[in-house]
C-alpha cells in the first residue's frame, strides 16, 4: 500500500438478534416527494433526484460500481481507512456514538469497528432497506457485543436518531461517519446546510469522519464515472425505472444514453440522462416533452481540495481536526469537530 500523506490541521451491550429495522414514515413515495421530481423535472435543465438512484437493484449496481477499474473512490478511500484505522479511533475514544449516513454494504465502517472496541452504538441509517438489512445480519454475526440500532431513512430529510436517552446519556460525543464523498453530492450550499443541520441535530460535542473526493484530471474522472463495462450507465438508467415505478411514468430506458463530464470550473462531475429523440414521457399526470440531446441531470459530484472543503465545514459550524489523504492526493478523509 502507498505511503499515505497525514496533514494535520490546527488544531456492550447485546443486542436482540431479531429486532426490526426501524423506518422512517416515508421513504421517496409521498406527495412531498413526487412534488420533488416534478419540480426538478420542471427546471432548465431538467433534474431527478440522485437518491433515486439507490433502490434495491441501484444499491446492488453501486456495490458494482466501487469494484470497477476506472471507479478509484472506495479504494482509495478503503486504503486511507485502513491505513489510519487507528489514528482515526484514538481522536474518537471511547464511548462515542457512531451514526453512519448512507452505510450500504457498511464495509468501510468494519475497519473503524475493529478499532473502537468500546463503542455505545453504532447506528446505521440507509435509503435502501434490502442493504440495510444484509448489512446489519453480517454485522451482528460479526460484532456479537456491538449494539446496532439501524434506522431506514431518506437522511437528506428530517430523522430522529433511534437512541433511548440512557444511551445518550453516557455516551461521549456523536461521531458522524459520512465516507464515500456523498457530501459533493449536495450542492456547495446545501452541503453547509445539511452539515449545519446534523451539527443541531443533538447538543453535546461532535465529531464527523467524511469522504471527500479531490479534483483531477478529465482523464480519471470521466471514465470514474463511465466505465466501460457500463455499469454506471445501467446504474444511472435505472434511474428512470425506479420513477416509473414509484411514480407512474412511462420513461423508456432505451431513449436515453448515460453520459459523465468533468466540469473543472464548477468543480464537479455530472451525470446526464441524454434524450436520443424527441418523446414525450407522462409522470404521474403531467407530461414533458423532450427534444433530442436535450439532457436531465441526475446527479453532480463535486470535488474539493481540502482547503476548500475546510472553509466549506467551517461554514456549517465545524473545524477540521485531522485530514488524510493518500500519497496521489486522490481523495482525502476529514475529521472535523463541532466547534
Ligand atoms: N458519492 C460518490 C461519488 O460521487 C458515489 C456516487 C454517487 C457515484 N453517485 C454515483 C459513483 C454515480 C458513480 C456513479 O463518487
Amino acid at each position: 500500500m502507498t505511503h499515505a500523506q497525514s496533514n494535520v490541521a490546527r488544531s456492550l451491550r447485546e443486542a436482540p438478534a431479531s429486532e426490526a429495522l426501524r423506518s422512517a414514515p416515508s421513504v421517496a413515495t409521498g406527495p412531498a416527494e413526487l412534488a420533488e421530481v416534478l419540480a426538478g423535472l420542471d427546471e432548465s435543465p431538467r433534474r431527478l433526484p440522485c437518491k433515486l438512484l439507490y433502490d434495491a437493484r441501484g444499491s446492488e449496481l453501486f456495490e458494482r460500481i466501487t469494484e470497477l477499474p476506472e471507479y478509484y473512490c472506495t479504494r482509495v478511500e478503503l486504503g486511507i481507512l485502513r491505513e489510519h484505522a487507528g489514528e482515526m479511533a484514538r481522536h474518537i475514544g471511547a464511548r462515542a456514538l457512531l451514526v453512519e449516513l448512507g452505510s450500504g454494504s457498511s464495509r468501510k465502517t468494519r475497519l473503524l469497528l475493529d478499532q473502537l472496541p468500546e463503542l455505545q452504538a453504532y447506528v446505521p441509517i440507509d435509503i435502501s432497506r434490502s442493504a440495510l438489512e444484509a448489512s446489519v445480519r453480517s454485522l451482528r454475526r460479526l460484532y456479537p457485543g456491538l449494539d446496532v440500532r439501524s434506522l431506514v431513512a431518506d437522511y437528506t430529510r428530517s430523522f430522529k436518531l433511534p437512541l433511548p436517552a440512557e444511551l445518550t446519556q453516557t455516551a461521549s460525543k456523536l461521531v458522524w461517519f459520512f465516507p464515500g464523498s456523498t457530501i459533493g453530492n449536495f450542492e456547495p450550499g446545501a452541503a453547509v446546510d445539511f452539515l449545519a443541520r446534523l451539527r443541531q441535530l443533538r447538543p453535546g460535542p461532535q465529531q464527523c469522519l467524511i469522504g471527500v473526493d479531490t479534483p483531477k484530471d478529465r482523464a480519471i474522472l470521466e471514465p470514474a464515472y463511465d466505465d466501460a463495462q457500463g455499469v454506471t450507465a445501467a446504474f444511472n438508467l435505472n434511474l428512470l425505472q425506479v420513477v416509473n415505478r414509484r411514480y407512474g411514468a412511462s420513461f423508456l430506458g432505451r431513449g436515453f444514453r448515460h453520459r459523465a463530464v468533468w466540469r473543472p470550473e464548477e468543480g464537479r462531475v455530472e451525470m446526464h440522462l441524454v434524450s436520443r429523440y424527441r418523446q414525450t414521457v407522462r409522470v404521474a399526470h403531467h407530461t414533458l416533452q423532450l427534444e433530442p440531446d436535450e439532457i436531465i441531470v441526475t446527479e453532480h459530484c463535486y470535488k474539493y481540495e481540502p482547503e476548500d472543503f475546510a472553509r466549506l465545514a467551517g461554514q456549517a459550524g465545524f473545524e477540521v481536526e485531522c485530514v488524510w489523504l493518500d500519497a496521489q492526493r486522490r481523495f482525502s478523509v476529514h475529521l472535523l469537530q463541532s466547534a
